[in-house]
């Protein structure tokens, strides 16, 4: 697979045509398609859509399955199926036309005039994602099924093809269990968005979630669990928020235990993969093996070396590569698994082994001595090779996650590149000839956190990694968003942390172009109504300019501005969470210290992101030193700490000078502490606002003052603090950890309402 195809007849008319086609201002009103076309000509005028109106296929076969698309999308509003011809009447008609000349597969061309509408593709999927267009293209109401006699299209000419082949999501079914009909729901918001392969994680150590016929304890047993810790995380957050209460409909009562889980028969699970071959999508099985087996371990104790199923250091114990009958039970496993999914790609994960226990293992040494293995990365290695030639053998092509690099892999294996903190495993990969889908920890694993900078941060996120020639990159097939699910126990909750961030990933893996930024933030908002129609609980967007910790010396005066006209904005000042019946807030003016929840609130009630500010009282701190000397003094603490309050309070010996907070080029450690030190020389009187993003964590104190609080290991986020200085120095501390994984620490500031901006490095003294 190639990225980026241009066809020819696309490159000419782009040239010839782009000087004389303006962006118009109203075109992201009138087109607001996600992801926006490579090409688009807006026209004057619209086609109408009436019960009259024909569909016409070349022939009773071709397309027809994409007519039968076509048909679910309108039938709903028009109330019955358009009639479906082989002949291109005179009478108006949706014409779905083979063409040779577009050269890729998923590419198509519409053109919609007052009198006809043409999709016309090479492939099925090409026509099949134009129509997808054309539904951006057609009232939100449609969805549902609101009475239409006619709908109107406008006119336009497009041409269009994406700019990267591999454009995925992933669900991790295992942690928490979801319904086949939201897997439904999942591969129709995919296909919307011109997203083409949905990544399933079905096993995991938390559950076995498909059915295998020889090994029916896997489900029978290891698709049950009692409630675990991220259980009992979801609950306590449950208290504040019903989308975090763990789902009734997986959970069941058997011999006096109350168990969680669920699985998919293999019928179900076929189905579900028609399902989504009629929308062009495929579904790629992931097995996770050797590591994140213990669902499959608590089921067959016969396959790890030692037959104990307990958790190793960091990760669960796997299964024993040194065994034939670990072999023979992955290779009848994986034999079923590509009898339910006709994917070319089988996931064989390979992430996160604790090797541990095949070091200790006799069956091991015995294997590692008669094959020449030279260590345990490679024995994982021998693993994965073996299975890769069983997955070749049969006609497939194998995918791992990036660890299946450490001890050697053949060229012909796709990588998935995860972890973020080796940023040179995937050029590593390419060196070796392997084709890489981009996934990376941050920004594309979307059970992070959310803050205001997450859908940016994926719009830009770009898919080639540095070091890599033109021609390399092309190994890079594309890019993939993540849903592990951990704390994700509902649906709605699901909605919420793929939606709308995903469209971002959509746009950025079909047209590649951050150009169009400020007009998708435009787009996405008029794609809202529609998402409301197919009850998808997408994120509201964030509210500008909310400060976490605020200070005022006499008074503040609070606006906030509304998201979306269509909103309300309400507040609480009782701790409470604010209602839809909770005041308007306007102006409101703060005199004294107190925590406000602010809330944006959609007509018909549904809630955004409440943000709570604190505020407290203080006066202008006055300067504790005259003179200092320039840079801050940083300390480093190597060691795996929960948190900032865990670094040692005694000065380390390791200790260096800084201009910014940055992370000195001496720490090596995998995890560790850092206290920044000094003073920080401000230049005028003011109240200063600071933004500290941090992974894992970090806590600011100016004037010994807690300004920042973002402590807790977690994934990058913003937190937003205020300090009221006199001009000159005062006492700085920032103490942040890093506990393994790859770190973010980003600290900025803004004054008189200015841009966050970096703090610079003539500030900062000690
Ligand atoms: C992973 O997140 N362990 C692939």
């Amino acid at each position: 697979m190639r990225r980026i195809f241009r066809f020819i007849a696309l490159s000419v008319i782009l040239i010839v045509t782009s000087r004389f086609v303006t962006y118009a201002q109203n075109t992201d009103a009138r087109y607001p398609i996600i992801p926006y076309p490579q090409y688009l000509r807006p026209g004057n005028g619209a086609f109408v859509i009436t019960s009259k109106t024909l569909i016409i296929t070349p022939d009773a076969t071709t397309f027809k399955n994409e007519a039968g698309q076509l048909n679910q999308a309108l039938s709903k509003s028009m109330g019955s199926s358009l009639a479906i011809s082989h002949q291109v009447a005179a009478k108006a008609a949706v014409i779905l036309k083979y063409d040779a000349a577009i050269a890729t597969a998923e590419g198509y061309s519409l053109t919609i005039t007052p009198q006809q509408v043409i999709i016309a593709a090479k492939e099925p999927a090409g026509i099949f994602l134009g129509i997808e267009t054309i539904r951006q293209l057609l009232p939100a109401d449609i969805e549902t099924g609101t009475h239409h006699t006619s709908l109107s299209l406008p006119a336009v000419v497009i041409l269009d093809q994406p700019a990267y082949a591999w454009r995925g999501m992933h669900l991790d079914v295992s942690r928490h269990f979801f319904s086949i009909t939201y897997l439904k729901k999942y591969i129709d918001l995919l296909a919307l968005y011109k997203m083409n392969k949905l990544h399933l994680h079905l096993t995991d150590d938390q559950g076995w979630r498909i059915e295998i016929k020889k090994y029916p304890k896997l489900t029978e047993e290891g698709a049950w669990r009692t409630f675990n810790k991220q259980d009992s995380a979801c609950m306590k957050q449950a208290v504040d928020n019903p989308d975090m209460v763990i789902d009734p409909a997986h959970i069941i009562h058997r011999d006096g235990k109350t168990l969680y889980g669920g699985f998919y028969t293999q019928q179900e699970m076929k189905d579900l993969v028609a399902y989504a071959l009629a929308k062009h999508i495929d579904i790629i099985p992931e097995i996770d093996m050797p590591g994140h087996m213990m669902a499959a371990i608590n089921a067959y104790p016969f396959l790890t070396c030692n037959g104990e199923n307990s958790w190793g250091e960091l990760f669960t114990k796997p299964i024993c590569p040194c065994n034939e009958t670990t072999f023979e039970f992955a290779e009848n496993v994986f034999a079923e698994i590509m009898e339910i999914f006709p994917s070319k790609y089988i996931h064989i994960g390979g992430d996160e082994v604790d090797r541990t226990d095949w070091g200790k293992s006799e069956a091991c040494k015995a294997l590692m001595a008669k094959e020449g293995i030279k260590d345990l990365p490679a024995l994982q290695s021998y693993f994965i090779n073996r299975m890769e030639k069983y997955f070749n053998a049969h006609g497939r092509k194998m995918i791992g996650w990036d660890e299946v690099l450490e001890g050697g892999v053949t060229p012909t294996a796709m990588i998935m590149y995860w972890r973020s903190w080796v940023p040179n495993a995937p050029v590593k990969a390419v060196k070796n000839g392997n084709q890489v889908v981009m996934a990376p920890g941050s920004p594309l694993y979307f059970d992070g956190k959310y803050d205001k900078n997450s859908a940016s941060n994926v719009y830009h996120f770009n898919p080639i990694p540095k070091g890599l020639t033109k021609e390399e990159a092309k190994l890079i097939v594309g890019a993939q968003a993540q849903l592990w699910t951990e704390y994700v126990p509902t649906e709605q909750r699901a909605d919420y942390m793929f939606m709308p961030r995903m469209t971002a990933l959509a746009e950025l893996l079909w047209t590649n172009d951050v150009s169009k930024y400020d007009s998708y933030k435009k787009r996405i908002v008029k794609q809202f109504p529609r998402l409301d129609e197919l009850k998808v609980n997408y994120r509201l967007p964030d509210l500008d300019g909310m400060i976490d910790s605020k200070v005022f010396v006499k008074t503040d005066t609070i606006t906030v501005a509304k998201p979306m006209e269509s909103m309300t904005i309400r507040y609480s000042n009782d701790g409470s969470l604010p209602t839809a019946t909770s005041p308007v807030l306007n102006k409101y003016v703060v005199d004294k210290p107190q925590t406000l929840k602010i809330a944006a609130f959609t007509p018909a009630g549904r809630r955004g992101d409440v943000y709570t500010s604190t505020y407290k009282q203080q006066n202008y701190a006055a300067p504790v030193a005259s003179e200092a000397k320039n840079g801050l003094l940083v300390y480093y603490y190597p060691g795996d700490f929960k948190g900032t309050t865990k670094i040692p309070e005694a000065k380390s010996d390791k200790v260096y000078t800084v201009n910014g907070i940055t992370v000195p080029v001496e720490v090596k450690a995998p995890a560790f502490g850092l206290r920044y030190s000094g003073y920080l020389n401000v230049p005028q009187q003011g109240v200063y606002t600071f933004y500290l993003t941090c992974d894992d964590a970090g806590v600011l104190k100016i004037d010994n003052q807690l300004t920042i609080d973002n402590d807790g290991m977690h994934s990058a986020v913003e937190k937003s603090g205020q300090a009221a200085m006199q001009k000159g120095l005062h006492p700085f501390l920032l103490n942040f950890v890093e506990g393994g994984g790859g770190y973010t620490l980003k600290l900025q500031y803004s004054f008189n309402g200015s841009a966050p901006k970096d703090v610079p490095a003539d500030w900062f003294k000690n």
